[in-house]
């Protein structure tokens, strides 16, 4: 390993993210940013007046359906705020969250920048990765105005093995700024435990999925201040994640989007969950 490599290394054991500006070239950027458009360009917007039919536990069942098969296609969701009742606010183009889990599979553009060795490299060099194994991807597109936020996690509780493995790989494809949505992170908060548990439920139970309390350690309330910091990034930047290391991020309401593309690792070394919300 050279001396710049040590370093990253011990700034990610130190504070649970590194972040590398001009990992990727704007060529790259642009690639991707140009196959996600074509995606949602051939993606056909279902009809939302099941919305006025169902009733409120059946949609969510009805969304926890697609959701769950979406770890293995490459799956539209929407914004909260694109639906005014049967119809979208906003062209099908600014209405969209995120494209996932599975591009890193199955998308002839996605599929090969997420399998480079490149990728595994860091994984190794950076986060102490022994077996590298790619689980999950996402095209998050943080529209403008209608962004949503996410709420405070750690990565490990939605890929569970034991012990926990996950290194995520986030990827500025546009300038992500404190204005437009940027993460927040919470530095060394990697060490403490994992408090939350997602996974699929039993058989026979509607939720589809459930979350499970591990520990009640409490974390800082998200703000946008000291303890937590922004993890602006210009594009191109990558930010390695450990998934132990809360983070979150606001919702938009600039007028300039932030698309981002993240993957998720898991090592090979640790057991995977019987009961992870998604296939292996
Ligand atoms: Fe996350």
């Amino acid at each position: 390993m050279d001396e710049a490599t040590e370093e990253e290394a011990r700034t990610y054991e130190r504070d649970g993210f590194l972040v590398i500006p001009s990992f990727l070239s704007e060529g790259e950027c642009f690639a991707l940013m140009d196959r996600a458009k074509r995606l949602v360009d051939s993606f056909e917007v279902p009809s939302r007046d099941r919305a006025s039919v169902f009733s409120t536990n059946e949609q969510t069942r009805t969304s926890d359906e697609y959701f769950l098969a979406s770890g293995s296609r490459v799956s539209f969701f929407f914004e909260e705020e694109a639906w005014d009742r049967g119809a979208l606010r906003h062209d099908k183009s600014i209405s969209i969250n995120k494209i996932g889990h599975a591009l890193h599979e199955l998308d002839e553009v996605f599929a090969p920048f997420s399998k480079s060795e490149r990728l595994r490299d860091i994984t190794r060099s950076v986060a102490g990765m022994k077996t590298p194994e790619l689980v999950q991807s996402m095209y998050i597109f943080k529209n403008p105005l209608i962004g949503g936020d996410v709420s405070c996690h750690q990565d490990a509780s939605f890929l569970i093995t034991t012990p926990p493995s996950v290194v995520g790989l986030w990827f500025a494809l546009e300038d992500a700024t404190i204005e437009n949505g940027c993460m927040w992170a919470l530095p060394g908060g990697h060490r403490g435990p994992l408090r939350k548990r997602f996974s699929r439920a039993p058989e026979g139970d509607a939720r589809g999925t459930v979350m499970t309390t591990l520990d009640e350690t409490p974390l800082p309330a998200p703000a946008p201040s000291e303890p937590w910091i922004p993890l602006e990034a210009k594009r191109g930047t990558m930010i390695v994640l450990h998934g132990l290391l809360p983070h979150w991020s606001s919702s938009n309401r600039s007028t300039r989007s932030r698309h981002a593309y993240a993957l998720h690792f898991v090592d090979g070394e640790a057991a995977w969950a019987a009961d992870n919300w998604i296939a292996r």
